[in-house]
């Protein structure tokens, strides 16, 4: 049984956009409520290649400083290791007009095109270099567009609005992803001086403004709804009553009902959730979908809390179909899980048993850690880097929780 208070920390999806979005303007950047993260390190890096100066203030506050030398050529071996370097490519073209980077890294699920983006900043008169290496564009003048995603890309929202910040004209954006973490995006950009509208909505129109109007601001990263989802995850496996800090009720309500169904049993304060689980979970049907429908990020927790659930469950997958890999590994604790096309059938088991299994990508790292929990015996989580790039001292956490985990060096 887990037990005791566990604080949510800044979202992984939030703050590497941020940090993106100080290369719109000069001065000095303070983000608080950061993460202790390997990809914001990384983002650090790739930032000062760039030509800015970034420091740790302390383990969760980053100064971030532009003085406008900035070189728009992203190193390969960076870009490489974090997706959210394509997000380096709205505000690069946005401010300077040029961007040279490689093909973005990142979790393997699959195909990750950026057609969308290329096609919204097209339309916003870039042009492009594409080729299997990398992403070459120049724009002498950018300006304003009506630009309709055929879907809601985050990436692609992200880039055209931080594009769009500083083109010149009015830019729509129809069929914009709405996940929380591009409202914190737009939060911080309006504040920085820029005039985007319909924030949390699915058309965002953003009137571009002067380079000289933007400035540097102090933000606050909002906090990571797929971490508290893992903790609340943790407590449902096995049980117990854990207030989980920081957690916001109103950026993950659908996942909430679906954990309710399961019977966890989620009581929302002002200042987070309070989540008793007292019985076997019972199965459900779920399948994911752009915000606010459920995240892909929540399905390997979902799979795994299904694995030891009263019944069967489908797990469908919407967004990336190769985001299945994590599933031999729950076979491995004996999970009964079959793939059918973009379909996971998940036949709940008794008990899971402890068996040594490889972290895929950063979530599924995460969910087998949850597995483990739960599992007879001892779990052992191998190529646990993947978890380090986006989970804040997951281990600690579950540890003053009462799991017994340890962390091998
Ligand atoms: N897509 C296209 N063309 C594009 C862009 C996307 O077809 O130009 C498709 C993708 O292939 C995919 C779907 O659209 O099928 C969703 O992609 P999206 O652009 O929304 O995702 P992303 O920006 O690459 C972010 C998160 C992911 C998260 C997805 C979906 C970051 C750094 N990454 O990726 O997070 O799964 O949104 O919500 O924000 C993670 O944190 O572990 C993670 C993988």
């Amino acid at each position: 049984m887990l037990h005791g208070e566990v604080q949510v920390p800044g979202a992984k999806n939030s703050v590497l956009k941020l940090m993106a979005a100080t290369l719109l303007a000069e001065g000095e950047f303070r983000l608080t409520n950061v993460p202790d993260i390997a990809d914001v390190s990384t983002m650090c890096e790739l930032l000062e290649a760039l030509g800015m100066s970034t420091q740790r203030l302390n383990a969760h506050e980053l100064l971030l400083i532009n003085t406008g030398n900035i070189t728009p050529v992203a190193p390969f071996e960076l870009v490489d290791r974090i997706r959210a370097s394509i997000n380096l490519l709205g505000p690069l073209l946005g401010k300077y007009g040029h961007v040279d980077i490689a093909m973005p890294g990142g979790d393997n699920f699959g195909s990750r095109p950026i057609d969308l983006h290329v096609a919204g900043l097209e339309a916003m008169g870039a042009v492009f270099d594409l080729d299997r290496a990398g992403v070459k564009a120049t724009a002498t003048h950018l300006h304003g567009a009506e630009i309709t995603l055929k879907f809601q890309s985050v990436g692609a929202t992200e880039n055209i609005l931080m594009a769009a910040t500083l083109a010149d004209g009015v830019t729509t954006i129809e069929n914009a992803a709405r996940e929380p973490e591009i409202g914190d995006l737009c939060d911080m950009l309006n504040k920085m001086g820029a005039n985007i509208v319909g924030v949390g909505t699915d058309k965002l129109t953003i009137t571009g403004v002067s380079p000289s109007t933007l400035h540097a601001v102090t933000h606050e990263v909002i906090n990571d709804r797929v971490q508290a989802a893992t903790y609340i995850a943790a407590v449902a496996v096995v049980g117990g009553d854990v207030f989980v800090r920081g957690a916001r009720a109103k950026h993950m309500e659908m996942l909430l009902n679906r954990y309710a169904e399961m019977g966890v049993s989620i009581t929302p304060h002002a200042d987070g959730l309070r989540v008793v689980v007292t019985d076997r979970l019972r199965s459900i049907d779920f399948a994911t979908l752009p915000y606010p429908g459920i995240a892909t990020d929540y399905k390997p927790l979902l799979v795994g809390m299904l694995s030891i659930a009263s019944g069967t469950g489908i797990g469908t997958e919407n967004l990336y179909p190769g985001r299945f890999r994590y599933v031999d590994e729950l076979q491995k604790l004996g999970a009964d899980i079959r793939i059918n096309g973009h379909h996971a059938v998940i036949r709940g088991v008794e008990q899971l048993v402890g068996a040594s299994v490889n972290a895929p990508d950063i979530r599924a790292g995460a969910a087998l850690v949850v597995a483990g929990l739960v599992a007879s015996g001892e779990t052992v989580i191998n190529d646990i880097h993947h978890i380090d790039r986006g989970y804040d001292d997951l281990v600690g956490k579950l540890v003053s929780l009462g799991a017994l985990v340890t962390r091998r060096p």
